[in-house]
C-alpha cells in the first residue's frame, strides 16, 4: 500500500472540537480563504463532520455561491460568510469579523488563506519581486493569520472546551528558490505556530491546540494557467484529520494529520512528478499539550 494511504486509516481528531452544547447548537469553525482550493475542501469536510462553518473570502458573490452550494449539500448545518481582502486588510476589518462572529461557539479556526496570488508569477527571481508584491505576500500569508488569531484567541479560550487553531504552512518554509518571498512568509508562520504552541503549553490550563499543517504540492487554482503545471481543470481534494487527543510532551512532527489527494495529478509533469502523481502528502507539525 502506498504510504500516504495509511493516513486514511487514522480516525479524525475533529470530534474533540465538537462538544455538545446545551442548546443543541453544533460548534462553529472559521475557514479563511474558503471559496476555493484547500479552504473550500476543508469547509466540505468540516460540515460533513458536523460543524457549522463561517466562510471567509474576498469576493461576496463567490462567497455566496459557495455558501449556497454547501447549504444545499448539508441542509442541517448553518453557514455564514465574512468578507475581507487579506492582501489589503486593516485592523477595522479584523474588528468587524470578530464582531460578526462574536455570538457563535467557535472551536476551530483554520488559517488557510495564502499563496502567491499577489505575485506577478508563481516562480521568479527575488530581485524581480516588487516592494508592493513583498508587502502583499506577507499580508495575505502572515499578517492576516496573526491578526485574526490574536483577535479570536479570547473567544476560543472562552469556550472552556478543546479548541483548535490550524494554520496552513508549506514545504517552502525550508527556503525554496524562485519563491523566496513566499518561502519567507511560510518560514515566519512556522516559527509563529511553534511559539504560539509553546505559550499555550506554558499557560497550563489552556485547551487551545495549535497545529501547523505543512502542505505538499496540491493542484488548486493557484497553479491553473501556470506553465510549470500545464494542465487544465484539475481539482484538489483535501482531507484533513486533526490530532487524536492530547498527549503530554514536546512539539513533534508526524506525517499523519493531512492527506491531500489530487484527483488527476497523474498528468502533472516535471522532476517532482513522483511526489505529485496521484497524491500529495503533507507533513504536519502537531503540537499537543
Ligand atoms: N496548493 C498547494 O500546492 C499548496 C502548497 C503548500 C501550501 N499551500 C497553502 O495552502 C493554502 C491554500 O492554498 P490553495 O492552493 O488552496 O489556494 P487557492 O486555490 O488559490 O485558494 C485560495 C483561497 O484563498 C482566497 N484568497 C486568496 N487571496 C485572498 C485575499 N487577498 N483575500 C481573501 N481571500 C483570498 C481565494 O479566494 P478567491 O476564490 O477569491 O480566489 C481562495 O478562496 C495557502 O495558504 C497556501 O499557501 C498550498
Amino acid at each position: 500500500m502506498p504510504l500516504p494511504l495509511i493516513h486514511y486509516l487514522y480516525p479524525s481528531g475533529l470530534p474533540k472540537y465538537l462538544p455538545q452544547h446545551e442548546d443543541g447548537e453544533p460548534s462553529w469553525a472559521l475557514v479563511t480563504g474558503a471559496t476555493d482550493g484547500i479552504g473550500r475542501a476543508l469547509c466540505v469536510e468540516l460540515s460533513a463532520r458536523g460543524f457549522n462553518v463561517v466562510l471567509h473570502g474576498r469576493n461576496p458573490s463567490k462567497l455566496a455561491r459557495v455558501r449556497d452550494e454547501l447549504q444545499a449539500q448539508h441542509p442541517q448545518r448553518r453557514f455564514r460568510t465574512v468578507t475581507a481582502d487579506a492582501a489589503s486588510f486593516s485592523q477595522a476589518d479584523i474588528d468587524r469579523i470578530t464582531g460578526e462572529i462574536a455570538d457563535v461557539p467557535l472551536t476551530v479556526l483554520i488559517n488557510n488563506v495564502g499563496g502567491t496570488g499577489v505575485l506577478s508569477s508563481n516562480f521568479m527571481h527575488f530581485k524581480d519581486t516588487t516592494p508592493a508584491e513583498i508587502d502583499g505576500v506577507f499580508k495575505v500569508n502572515v499578517l492576516f493569520a496573526l491578526q485574526l488569531t490574536r483577535a479570536l484567541l479570547p473567544q476560543l479560550q472562552h469556550q472552556q472546551a478543546p479548541t483548535l487553531v490550524m494554520t496552513c504552512g508549506s514545504q517552502a518554509h525550508v527556503g525554496q528558490p524562485y519563491i523566496a518571498a513566499y518561502s519567507a512568509t511560510k518560514g515566519a508562520l512556522h516559527a509563529w505556530t511553534r511559539a504560539l504552541a509553546a505559550e499555550q503549553r506554558a499557560l497550563g490550563g489552556s485547551q487551545v491546540d495549535i497545529l501547523e499543517v505543512v502542505i505538499g504540492a496540491t493542484y488548486t487554482q493557484a497553479f491553473e494557467g501556470d506553465s510549470n503545471f500545464p494542465t487544465g481543470s484539475i481539482h484538489a481534494h483535501a482531507r484533513c484529520r486533526g490530532p487524536r487527543g492530547a498527549r503530554q510532551g514536546r512539539p513533534r512532527t508526524s506525517l499523519r494529520v493531512c492527506v491531500l489527494l489530487a484527483s488527476r495529478a497523474d498528468v502533472l509533469p516535471g522532476p517532482a512528478a513522483d511526489q505529485r502523481r496521484g497524491w500529495s502528502c503533507g507533513e504536519d507539525t502537531e503540537t499537543e499539550r
